[in-house]
């Protein structure tokens, strides 16, 4: 944790200032074990491997836990870095572009290892705080490490320790994993500044009917329950399945002229095309993340609409990704 930090956290139980009691180890500009204690409650909150605590997975309830500890597992198994994943974060944050970003304090609602992060802490952000309810804050941590304007924080998007300073906030393929999703997008949109911006992408209700029908039950009953090594090793067949049709048929028809239009066609060809750029290593994890996953909400555009009314948001872009999913970008009333 770098002391800069500091000027961005809030007591998550009575929002007073924090400060830093004490510091056990520290390593260059980062804070690697110590103490933070609230100015006015008096709570405090340690910093572990470098990451500032405050939320204890074992005292969120049980729905927000397994979510978390499945996600952290999966961090820890699918750690690697894919060259795709600028292009891809560009897309989930559209109309938002690496120019947006200099001179703003940036907060992230559930960042995982942290692939976002390091990214836009490189295209200038004043700050980037990102928050994750998951041990995924550790590989965070590490991809951040040193980088001075990238902060890495253990915290429950519903109880965020931070002051509402921020000029832009962004929550990607989280929102839909909570057991109330409008209430995680209000919380994220409560900690920016009047006249800031807010991204979200979430899954969504249209076009997803077969997920919802066949994979949802399956999810649900049987493999967000399984032992997750299981569970990894099981997942490679639906991954080597959606492998070899994206390699061989999605991605190669889309690619040529004439096979543009037949591949128009195809069942949930925008997805699947946008698939088929990526390794084995993405595509078995992005299949093994929507497997495990205990909690999964598919959201319609209509839905998705009033979150922005409800937050007073103006000059709203929402937009179609992959024909499967929502994208969102508002402005707060000044
Ligand atoms: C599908 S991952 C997406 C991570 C990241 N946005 C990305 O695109 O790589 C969902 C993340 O949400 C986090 N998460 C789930 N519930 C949360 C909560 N209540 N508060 C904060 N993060 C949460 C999980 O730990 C997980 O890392
Ligand atoms: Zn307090």
């Amino acid at each position: 944790m770098k002391r800069t930090l500091l000027d961005y956290l809030a007591c998550p139980l009575c929002t007073a200032a924090i400060r830093l009691r004490s510091v056990d180890e520290e390593d260059g500009i980062e804070i690697m074990s110590g103490e933070l204690t609230c100015t006015s409650c008096s709570q405090t909150f340690a910093i572990r491997r470098g990451v500032p605590r405050f939320a204890d997975l074992a005292l969120v309830g049980e729905g927000k836990q397994a979510t978390a500890e499945s996600f952290g597992w999966s961090w820890q198994e699918f750690s690697h870095e894919d060259e795709g994943y600028g292009d891809e974060l560009l897309g989930w944050i559209t109309p938002v572009r690496p120019e947006f970003f200099p001179g703003k304090a940036v907060l992230e609602g559930g960042c995982g290892k942290g692939r976002h992060t390091h990214r836009i802490a490189r295209w200038g952000a004043r700050d980037i705080v990102a928050v994750d309810l998951s041990d995924a804050v550790d590989l965070a941590f590490d991809s951040t490490r040193g980088i001075e304007n990238a902060h890495v924080v253990q915290a429950d998007i519903y109880h965020l320790p931070l002051r509402a300073v921020f000029d832009y906030a962004f929550s990607l393929g989280v929102l839909h994993h909570l057991p109330d999703p409008r209430a995680g997008f209000k919380a994220l949109a409560a900690k920016v500044k009047p006249g800031g911006h807010i991204s979200a992408w979430i899954y969504g209700a249209e076009n997803n009917g077969w997920i919802v029908r066949f994979v949802n039950p399956v999810r649900e009953y049987v493999t967000s329950r399984m032992n997750w090594r299981v569970l990894f090793h099981l997942s490679k067949f639906p991954a080597g399945i959606m492998y070899a049709v994206t390699k061989l048929i999605y991605g190669p028809l889309n690619r040529s002229r004439w096979g543009k239009e037949l591949a128009r066609h195809l069942f949930y060809n925008d997805y699947l095309s946008f698939v088929s750029a990526f390794n084995w290593r993405e595509q078995h994890s992005i299949v093994f993340d929507h497997l495990v996953a205990p909690t999964t909400f598919y959201i319609s555009r209509a839905e998705f609409e009033s979150w922005w009314d409800d937050v007073g948001a103006r000059e709203i872009v929402i937009g179609w990704h992959n024909k499967n999913s929502w994208r969102g970008f508002g402005k707060l009333k000044e």
